[in-house]
């Protein structure tokens, strides 16, 4: 296959159609959860929440504090992060759609008045100068950064919005050598049709999130493959799996191609997910 050329547009259009497909099928929350907590017999929902709360304790958010979510989708995980540590939100992404339901749902948990979602341009993430420097607590992020082009201005953005003393936590879509794919080469022949069909400009590892994250200025406290040694098949219920297969909403055939080829790579062991923690220093 063709190596693709995903420009933030193509992620901003992608996800016009993803909202239907991802909402019908994995509901409010659009990342993998905790493996333990799923290993130990709870739900999708339930693991998702319990690496939420994670991910809010890594980052030490309390009542009072303000953090950014960068990548909001429509809203799940903001909205459980405000619930669970009672600071205030800030969701972001480049999909006004998204941010609509988003806002919706807010309402619905009664928390509108501490998490608000915002529309930004589709490079807006390389300066985040819609906010003011050292204005956050912390910033947080699922599985948006894969989507980036520029991660590496990303991470410099966080660091700059960031108080000193705040953290960057966050998960996010890796690749990896595994079993007998070793090479570059190897391991493209099965991310590549991951990145072409789920719109991703190409995805880094955990040492290549390490060294950006560093390079910002960040001092970071773990970058760690959530499923080290093993394959991942994390948050991918079989009961879903037919939904998938058989999507028919709007790009029906993309999804359909994207679930075949993630399951492609998961099965190679070349796809993983990495979990990040940094802190700016005070
Ligand atoms: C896989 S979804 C994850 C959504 C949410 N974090 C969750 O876990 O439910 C990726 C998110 O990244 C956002 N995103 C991708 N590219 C972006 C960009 N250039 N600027 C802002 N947001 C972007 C998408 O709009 C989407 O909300």
């Amino acid at each position: 296959m063709e190596r693709s050329i995903v420009g933030e547009n193509d992620v901003r259009v992608f996800y016009d159609n993803a909202l239907h497909c991802y909402q019908a099928i994995m509901g409010d929350r659009w990342h993998h959860g905790d493996p333990e907590a799923e290993a130990s017999g709870l739900s999708v929902v339930e693991a998702c929440e319990r690496l939420e709360e994670r991910v809010v304790s890594v980052a030490r958010l309390e009542p009072g504090g303000r953090a950014l979510d960068f990548g909001s989708g429509i809203g799940g995980p903001t909205l459980h992060m405000a619930k669970v540590s009672g600071a205030s939100f800030v969701g972001v992404t480049n999909n006004e759609a998204l941010n609509q339901r988003a806002r919706e749902k807010a309402v619905e948990a009664g928390l509108s008045d501490r998490v608000c979602f915002l529309s930004m341009g589709d490079t807006d993430y390389k300066n985040l100068l819609a906010f003011a420097d050292a204005s956050f607590d912390a910033v947080t992020f699922y599985e948006s950064v894969c989507h980036l082009p520029d991660k590496a201005a990303f991470f410099r953005a966080a660091f700059r919005v960031l108080k000193p003393g705040g953290r960057l936590v966050g998960t996010d879509w890796l690749q990896r050598p595994f079993g007998d794919f070793r090479t570059e080469e190897q391991i493209m022949t099965l991310i590549e049709p991951v990145n072409a069909f789920i719109c991703l400009p190409g995805l880094g590892t955990v040492e290549g999130y390490r060294g950006m994250i560093e390079g910002a200025g960040f001092r970071v406290e773990s970058a760690a493959d959530m499923f080290a040694n093993t394959k991942c098949w994390g948050s991918t219920p079989t009961t879903q799996r037919a939904q998938w297969l058989e999507y028919q909403g709007p790009a029906g055939e993309m999804f359909r191609n994207g679930k075949v080829a993630l399951d492609a790579a998961r099965a190679a062991g070349v796809f993983t997910v990495g979990m990040f923690a940094a802190a700016k220093r005070s």
